[in-house]
């Protein structure tokens, strides 16, 4: 019931000419149906891990894996003390660097917080932003994820806008409603034209961190209503926009994952902290 209200009031709100939705599913099927290319992007989330000695190896290990591989982006997201040697070990290689969060403002009083522009300062090119960890262990909101996401665009990062429900949620067949709440937080703010130049993930939480993946078919599920939900408001956004699945991909899985229709790569956790799990998974998004 709320659900539904939910989702007649943000029709209302975005969406006030049924035709223009309409409209923009026709449009999204024929961009769909003519193959629109997006090309695949796996990025590592290390979270809390490494060491100088241990980061060195793993990146000239993952520099040297991905080397020849042409039909995929790379990205690492690092722990903040570890920025500086990242990109002086990743600069010219093929593999990008970024963060796993950031504040959404660029400087003040703000006692152990990292600015947008400090990121860019150390040449990173994307920001993890509302991954689940930071939403439940830190207390982080659809508003704060949201203003955060905004800044990092503002600051010329790409956002990789994090979204997934918990196993009850999932249970409670309430998936739809948290993923698209999720991602109406920053369609209402911003409209549908700034995920242009952002990455979306889902994450489901059963999912993170617990040798649980989704299977392909259910990441594809989300993935297709993410994309439609998206395209309600503008067809070419939804076309374009690459959605990773993040949670529990490995070398045995990812293959079969990245294959599905909508998920244009992945966002690792532990997998990234092995060059030998982690380059397999992006041979297999450039493979696929
Ligand atoms: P996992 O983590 O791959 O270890 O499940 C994914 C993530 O949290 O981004």
């Amino acid at each position: 019931m709320i659900r539904h209200l939910y989702d007649n009031l943000m029709k209302l709100a975005h969406f006030p000419l049924t035709g223009t939705v309409l409209i923009s599913t026709i449009k999204l099927n024929r961009i769909n149906r003519k193959k629109m290319m997006r090309r695949k992007l796996v990025v590592g989330n290390w979270k809390m891990h490494g060491s100088i000695a241990s980061n060195k190896v793993l990146l000239a290990d993952v520099v040297a894996g991905v080397r020849n591989l042409d039909a995929a982006d790379c990205v690492v997201c690092v722990p903040y003390p570890y920025l500086c040697q990242a990109q002086s070990l990743l600069q010219g290689t093929n593999v990008a660097w970024g963060a796993q969060n950031m504040c959404s403002t660029n400087d003040g009083a703000l006692t152990g917080a990292v600015s947008p522009a400090m990121l860019v300062d150390y040449g990173c090119t994307h920001v993890i932003v509302g991954h689940s960890e930071r939403r439940n262990l830190f207390h982080e909101t659809d508003d704060t994820a949201a203003a955060r996401f905004n800044a990092a665009l503002e600051a010329g990062l790409v956002p990789i806008f994090c979204m997934g429900e918990s196993s009850e949620e999932r249970e409670s067949d309430w998936t739809e409603y948290i993923v698209g709440r999720q991602l109406d937080s920053i369609i209402r703010r911003y409209g549908p034209h700034v995920l242009e130049n952002a990455v979306l993930a889902y994450e489901p939480l059963w999912a993170v961190g617990s040798d649980k993946p989704a299977t392909p078919q259910q990441a594809q599920e989300v993935h297709e209503f993410i994309r439609k939900r998206i395209a309600r408001c503008d067809a070419q956004v939804a076309a374009q926009v690459r959605i990773l699945y993040g949670g529990s991909v490995t070398p045995a899985n990812a293959a079969q994952l990245f294959a599905m229709p909508d998920i244009d790569g992945g966002l690792i956790g532990r997998a990234s902290l092995s060059a030998q799990d982690f380059v397999p998974i992006c041979r297999a998004a450039s493979q696929s």
